[in-house]
């Protein structure tokens, strides 16, 4: 049946375009900018480049003409040995470099807040998880990720482990100390594949985190679409070394097995296009950027507004992104939910919200009207609260972050437990049941819980909050989750 006009998702978008709201959420492109310039000189839209593999096109999954040429550009502008364009986002990068380089069935070091296709590539290979609880900042709540320490009592006692994956920053715009984290696994000869899915703008600023393929990543697994200029689901995975260049092979056949056979010409393009916005302008708009951001900061401050990232107690090497806003109004008596919605209201729309803070996204194509626009709503918001409570006073930092904060106990793998017998049961009554799905709040897309996990105290605790209300829970339908028919068994899986 036809649906009504108002009801499709063209007519959705439209109306969202036409309101005309300020983009502080990915993409970085903020509807075009960055890319127009380069197609309105040639009087082009994307979809009219929207070509198949002919004469003269070449072909992303064995290239050697116009596609070879635009990832070697890409390689030398972001200082890589080689670059992959990858059109399924870094996910596909994710799971390809993964399967790619650890064995069926062998182990892999990863922090347990990884992205959720960390996780997936656990699942798809087979894989025996090492996982690392990564560290949380006690005065914001904000995950720091793990320490180099951490890595290294890992590889000591799974000196089998044959990758470690680090998330490189994280949504938050915490970058851990990668440097000395590679030096211990290449000190093990074990190779590094960075989930750099947030830090693609890093090599712009040296007031940034360095970017990880100049600390030594073996592989760098880039978002081009959330923080340059590309389309969405395009992405960029870097080869650092040549222990990384040795395991292409094996990732360029997962990577074809994984994309479509038909890869969109506009994402590639918008790929070449980012890469040579970057190199053309970048570094002069990241300047601009954080000039703007800087500017912004100090009159946000006056109002009461907190920027998260000046309360947190950082460990020696590590680092944040300054171009990632993430502000709270707990100062004023306001939620980050309740921040996030007046923002909305006022036509700012931000990336995403916890009971603390919102993250704002700003890229280096934002510009002075989007922080006026932004400022003004945060004025119009400070005067009008009632109520002044200092954070501490707030009971916010109580409230449960996003984030499980003990390892998961394993009762069968990932995999086992996907194959199994399942049921659909009422979240509440799930403690202590077998996970049959992932459980996984949208964003940041951390899974509370992996299939094979068993159902805790504290993850149901947190999907029946505020959280499990004001996030979408994927896994979670009208208040149920999968759960294996088979009843727990007190035996863990290593
Ligand atoms: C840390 C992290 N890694 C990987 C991804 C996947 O990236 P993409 O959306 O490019 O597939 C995301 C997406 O939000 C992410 O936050």
């Amino acid at each position: 049946m036809k649906k009504a006009k108002n009801e499709s998702l063209f007519s959705k978008l439209a109306e969202m375009r036409h309101a005309g709201q300020t983009s502080f959420h990915v993409p970085g492109n903020k509807f075009g900018r960055g890319l127009s310039c380069f197609l309105t000189a040639e009087n082009l839209s994307l979809e009219a480049l929207d070509y198949t593999e002919i004469h003269g096109t070449d072909n992303l999954h064995a290239p050697e003409g116009v596609i070879l040429e635009a990832q070697r550009d890409a390689a030398r502008i972001f200082g890589a040995r080689e670059t992959q364009f990858l059109v399924g986002g870094t996910t596909v990068g994710i799971l390809g470099a993964v399967l790619g380089t650890v064995p069926r069935g062998a182990k892999i070091i990863l922090p347990r807040d990884a992205h959720r296709s960390v996780l997936s590539a656990v699942l798809m290979g087979g894989l025996k998880p090492v996982y690392l609880l990564p560290e949380i900042d006690t005065a914001t709540g904000i995950a720091l990720g793990v320490s180099a320490d951490m890595v290294k009592g890992a590889l000591r006692s799974h000196s089998d482990a044959a990758a470690v994956l680090i998330t490189y920053p994280n949504y938050e715009g915490v970058a851990c100390d990668l440097k000395s984290i590679i030096e211990i696994a290449h000190s093990h000869n074990t190779p590094v594949i960075v989930d750099e899915a947030h830090g693609a703008h890093f090599g712009l600023s040296g007031d940034l985190p360095e970017t990880a393929l100049s600390l030594g990543a073996d592989i760098a697994v880039q978002s081009t679409h959330k923080t340059l200029t590309s389309l969405t689901q395009s992405s960029m995975l870097h080869y650092g070394t040549d222990r990384g260049l040795g395991l292409k092979h094996r990732i360029s056949s997962y990577l074809a097995m994984l994309q479509s056979s038909s890869p969109s010409y506009p994402l590639m393009v918008s790929l070449e296009l980012a890469a040579s916005y970057y190199e053309a302008e970048g570094s002069k708009d990241m300047a601009q950027l954080l000039g703007l951001i800087e500017k912004f900061a100090s009159k946000a401050k006056l109002l009461g507004y907190r920027f998260m990232h000046e309360s947190m107690a950082l460990p020696a090497g590590f680092a944040v992104d300054r171009t990632r806003l993430v502000i709270s109004a707990a100062d004023l008596g306001i939620d980050g939910y309740q921040l996030y919605q007046a923002l909305e209201e006022a036509g700012v729309v931000g990336e995403f919200a916890t009971p603390l803070y919102v993250v704002l996204i700003p890229s280096l194509v934002s510009n002075a009207s989007d922080f006026n626009t932004l400022m003004a709503s945060l004025e119009k918001i400070a005067q009008s609260t009632v109520s002044a409570v200092t954070i501490a006073d707030s009971g916010l930092l109580r409230v449960p972050v996003l984030r499980i904060t003990a390892l998961p106990e394993r009762a069968v793998s990932a995999e086992a437990a996907l194959w199994s017998e399942q049921e659909w049961i009422p979240v509440a009554e799930a403690k202590g049941r077998i996970a049959g799905d992932f459980l996984i709040p949208y964003p940041p897309g951390i899974p509370l819980l992996a299939p094979g996990e068993i159902v805790s105290e504290e993850v149901l605790r947190i999907v029946q909050s505020d959280l499990g209300i004001q996030h979408k829970v994927n896994g979670l339908s009208d208040g149920c989750f999968s759960v294996l028919k088979m009843q727990t068994t007190s035996k863990k899986v290593k």
